[in-house]
């Protein structure tokens, strides 16, 4: 699939507002996640064992969600009932972000494409893209925050099943915490007051 084919993703595109974060202040946050050359490397490696998985890695955590009723809730219309045509145009564009995560190079255009992710998740941009009518109009920080985890622990299984040694199993998976902490980080920042981010 080409990224041009996927309904709302718009990475590098004049729709993307500029991120408000400095190259300094983004310097200081890869530095505090620990994210350095190596685990970019890792990420690269990540990616190619990631690939042909993307749809099986998507059921899990689909699974996941609709298996919450508190998180399934976010897809959710005015009747209660989760809305099929939004849960199926974001795994798309959640299916493009594995690939982005470990194709990151951190340039500008990706930048602001967090500060558009975050929008997404808030009462700014929540549901526009997809045209959505009646779901909740944002998704509690402390959910984003929190997910990190299972987005975290259920990527290990399909790290691992490409036959790759445990310790480099381990530093793709390190890198994946470290790149997907940073990004959730960078999300967070439409949430609050900027003199508090
Ligand atoms: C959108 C990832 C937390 C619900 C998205 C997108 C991605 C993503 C990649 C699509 C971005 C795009 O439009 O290109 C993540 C990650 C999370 C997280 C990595 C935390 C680690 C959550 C939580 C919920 C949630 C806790 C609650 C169930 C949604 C919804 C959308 C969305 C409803 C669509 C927003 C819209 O209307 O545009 N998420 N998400 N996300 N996510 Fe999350």
């Amino acid at each position: 699939m080409t990224t041009s084919s996927i309904p709302g993703y718009t990475l590098g595109t004049a729709e993307v507002a500029a991120s408000p974060i400095s190259d300094a202040e983004f310097a200081l946050l890869k530095q505090t996640v620990l994210l350095g050359e190596d685990d970019l490397r890792w990420l690269r490696i990540a990616g190619e064992v990631l690939d042909d998985q993307i749809e099986a890695v998507l059921d899990v955590w689909y699974g996941f969600v609709g298996a919450n009723a508190h998180l399934v809730h976010y897809f959710s219309g005015a009747d209660g009932k989760p809305d099929p045509a939004y849960l199926g145009r974001v795994r798309q564009r959640f299916g493009q972000w594995i690939r982005d995560t470990c194709a990151a190079r951190y340039d500008r255009a990706w930048l602001d494409y967090q500060h558009e992710i975050g929008l997404r998740h808030t009462s700014a941009k929540k549901n526009r893209t997809d045209g959505v009518v009646s779901a909740v109009p944002h998704i509690h920080l402390r959910y984003m925050i929190a997910f990190i985890v299972p987005i975290t622990a259920t990527i290990k299984p399909f790290l691992v099943r490409k036959g790759h040694a445990a310790a480099d199993v381990e530093a793709m998976h390190a890198a994946w915490f470290k790149a997907v902490t940073l990004q959730v980080t960078l999300w967070s920042e439409p949430y609050v007051a900027p003199s508090a981010f």
